[in-house]
């Protein structure tokens, strides 16, 4: 091997195992399954990720006991200061640096269209992105709120499958997105809302597939070009529609809307090879 070409292997094999540090989050609970399915999912796939979550689930019922592992903690009070409390002072701690992204959910429920404004999900993806750290939420149909336990003890109830199903879809979502060294990972001011479907009738990884979609219906608006079309589908459509499609939508992270195209097409341009067009 050539000198060069070696020293460029050597260097992207350093690259490929400098492991990213990631701030997870939610608003069902720091014990909720659907998050610890997730951060599993996520340290198995070699990302350094500390989980910073709410103590409380959406019921108000107080999850506060002691973990042994540290880079489980819940936060007293709402998602936004979980991700908060995350990204400037548990990052620090842990990575002696800001967090190369924060992971929202998978929430316990769709969080879709004009919807989005009272997600806690949704809420804390925006808090990070405002804060300068790339962030997406996620949101799963398929999904109650149950312990983590479960997922040791009901490995095979739909709960616990459903949770290790979309946590693997999130993990390739991330990987995908951080794939390229070129930042930033996203536009500034902007978060990423994803959903995905029920898993009735799509109950493995390879069934789905990833859509790029618009926050609400607009016909006036344009949007980015793709799929021979400058008007995308409205995520609500598409996650309801037959088939399992994922939608994946840019919002603005101030007011929880759609953003201009030049912005979509940027995020749409890290998601090549991922995003595919609707069945005509
Ligand atoms: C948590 O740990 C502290 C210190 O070990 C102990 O005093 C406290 O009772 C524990 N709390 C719970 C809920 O187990
Ligand atoms: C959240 O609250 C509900 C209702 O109080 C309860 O049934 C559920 O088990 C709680 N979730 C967790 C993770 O403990
Ligand atoms: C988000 O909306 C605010 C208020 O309308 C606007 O000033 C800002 O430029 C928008 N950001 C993006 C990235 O679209
Ligand atoms: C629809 O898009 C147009 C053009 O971008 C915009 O002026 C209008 O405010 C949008 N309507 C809604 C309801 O968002």
């Amino acid at each position: 091997m050539h000198t060069w070409t070696r020293l460029v292997a050597v260097l992207s094999v350093v690259t490929a195992i400098n492991a990213q540090n990631l701030i997870l989050t939610n608003d069902d609970g720091w014990a909720v399954a659907q998050i610890r399915a997730q951060n599993d999912a996520l340290n198995a796939a070699g990302f350094n990720v500390v989980l910073s979550a709410p103590a409380e689930n959406e019921s108000g019922q107080d999850l506060r006991f002691n973990a042994s592992d540290t880079r489980l903690n819940y936060v007293n009070s709402f998602p936004v200061d979980a991700v908060r409390f995350g990204i400037q002072t548990l990052a620090p701690e842990f990575f002696g640096s800001a967090p190369d992204f924060v992971v929202s959910g998978p929430n316990v429920g769709n969080n879709l269209g004009s919807g989005v404004t009272g997600s806690g999900t949704v809420g804390a993806a925006c808090e990070a992105a405002l804060e300068g750290i790339p962030s997406t939420a996620f949101s799963g149909d398929t999904a109650s709120q149950v312990s983590y336990t479960t997922l040791d003890s009901s490995p095979n109830s739909q709960s616990s499958l459903a949770a290790r199903l979309y946590s693997t879809l999130t993990v390739t979502f991330v990987q995908t997105l951080l794939a390229s060294s070129a930042r930033p990972v996203l536009p500034p001011g902007v978060t990423l809302n994803v959903n995905y479907p029920s898993t009735s009738g799509c109950s493995a990884a390879a069934d789905y597939s990833w859509v790029f979609t618009r926050l609400t219906p607009n016909s006036s608006a344009v949007d980015v070009e793709t799929c021979g079309s400058d008007h995308l589908p409205d995520e609500t459509s598409v996650v309801d529609r037959s088939g399992c499609f994922a939608s994946v939508t840019v919002i603005n992270a101030t007011t929880k809307t759609d953003v201009d195209a030049a912005t979509q097409g940027a995020v749409l341009a890290r998601l090549t090879g991922l995003v595919t067009c609707l069945p005509s």
